[in-house]
């Protein structure tokens, strides 16, 4: 295979040397612990097309490493998946994963994604985790993804936090500037230096939230990397406009909005609430400096941000359907009312919940409009009120804020 010219060749030897993720023996043996990626249709489908969708897609993994395509083919059998990756050794597992599950609607091609107009195909949705930070040009990489896009074809990124991988640069130009390579003496030096800092240095916290640094791919990929960039939430919204793309929303978006991050009480929410939801993003984003990692997605500029954008004031409101989130866990004896609070666990966020939005999560099954939600509710004696209207449109808002139900606007 002959690179792009867009590409940088010291990142196709460092994922051919040190393959990542880390290979999987079996698809089970990564969702069996709970493992789970991103972005997945099976999973996210109207937080992906909230206006609706067909089902069987076409779908681009691009940059699939060792077992993302796999795990989308696995996920979404319904669906023609195409894994394309420029290092041979991610394509050798991801081949494997194939014929080890049987995956026919699966093809895996060695390519680069600045070269993905060769495949002559649009597709519905292409998946890019982990992979335009790495490349010289990202603008023009996402640009090359975007050409491939039908007209309303959705393309999820992930992408590298600066907030939370300050001192993760940090680090890297250390070792660079001490000529560290990828060889394993050079990973043995690089990992007792990191003995050494000094107490409080930036890297700690995301080194204590980060236990795969074990795993000798991981470090490479985190501190001795041939290419990398961070971004933060302007940096984002800039690269969508520069690729002719339009921001759609994040995919852990509890992490970006004030209702979700600032509790009632606190000095900022209530001037927090008023911003854009970008401008939330950036103050939550510096706020917290919790995100190693930006997961969103992006659509095309011709297509009307209505379409899959909910309104919470609207007369439309009625008619969208709340689908719970297949990461929602709920603790505690729902509705009943009595002492001790229920606790709604989401993508590692646990918030409490109030009577009223226990009552609305025994009857959004998936299926029921929200006005259909409100009269359930009402023939099993639930008492409404001239508040009950405002009330149902602040506990969907927060339910959508906090990432615990997809809404669907048939
Ligand atoms: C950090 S890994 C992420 C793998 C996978 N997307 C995931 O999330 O598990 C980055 C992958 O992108 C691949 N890659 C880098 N540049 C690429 C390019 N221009 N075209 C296609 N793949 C590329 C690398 O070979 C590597 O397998």
């Amino acid at each position: 295979m002959v690179l792009s010219v867009h590409d940088n060749p010291k990142v196709q030897n460092q994922y051919e040397n040190w393959p990542y993720p880390t290979p999987i023996k079996t698809l089970d043996d990564f969702t069996k612990p709970g493992g789970f990626l991103l972005g997945d249709p099976s999973f996210e489908f109207f937080n992906i097309w909230p206006e609706g969708h067909e089902r069987t897609l076409s779908i681009l993994v691009a940059g699939c490493g060792t077992f993302q395509a796999a795990y989308t083919a696995w996920r979404n059998p319904t669906c023609q998946v195409v894994g394309i990756d420029i290092a041979k050794t991610s394509l050798a597992e991801s081949r494997r994963l194939k014929a080890h599950h049987g995956l026919d609607n699966l093809e895996i091609k060695r390519l680069s994604l600045f070269d993905v107009a060769s495949l002559g195909q649009a597709f519905d949705y292409i998946l890019c985790s982990g992979v335009v930070h790495h490349l010289p040009d990202p603008v023009a990489g996402v640009r090359a993804l975007s050409n491939a896009l039908k007209d309303d074809g959705v393309l999820h990124l992930m992408v590298y936090g600066k907030a939370m991988r300050t001192g993760v640069y940090m680090v890297q130009s250390l070792f660079k500037a001490m000529g560290l390579g990828q060889s394993k003496k050079d990973i043995a030096l690089a990992r007792e230096a990191l003995q050494h800092l000094p107490k409080g240095h930036a890297v700690e916290r995301y080194i204590a939230i980060s236990p795969e640094l074990e795993d000798d791919a991981a470090f490479v990929d985190t501190f001795l990397n041939a290419q990398d960039t961070a971004f933060d939430v302007r940096d984002i919204y800039d690269l969508a406009e520069a690729a002719d793309l339009q921001f759609q929303g994040w995919s852990d978006r509890h992490r970006y909005s004030v209702m979700s991050t600032l509790n009632p009480g606190h000095p900022l929410r209530e001037t927090g609430l008023k911003l854009s939801p970008r401008d939330q993003a950036i103050a939550m984003d510096q706020l917290t400096q919790g995100n190693g990692r930006h997961l969103f997605w992006l659509r095309k500029k011709a297509c009307d941000p209505k379409r899959f954008t909910p309104d919470f004031t609207s007369e439309a409101f009625w008619t969208y359907v709340p689908i719970p989130s297949p990461y929602l866990e709920i603790e505690g004896p729902i509705a009943t009312g009595k002492a001790g609070p229920v606790l709604a666990h989401h993508l590692g966020t646990i918030h409490p919940l109030s009577l009223a939005s226990q009552l609305f999560l025994t009857v959004a099954d998936g299926s029921r409009s929200i006005k259909s939600c409100l009269k359930a509710l009402s023939e099993r004696g639930a008492q409404l009120s001239d508040e009950s209207e405002a009330m149902t449109r602040a506990v969907f808002q927060e339910f959508y804020e906090r990432g615990h139900i997809q809404i669907h606007m048939p």
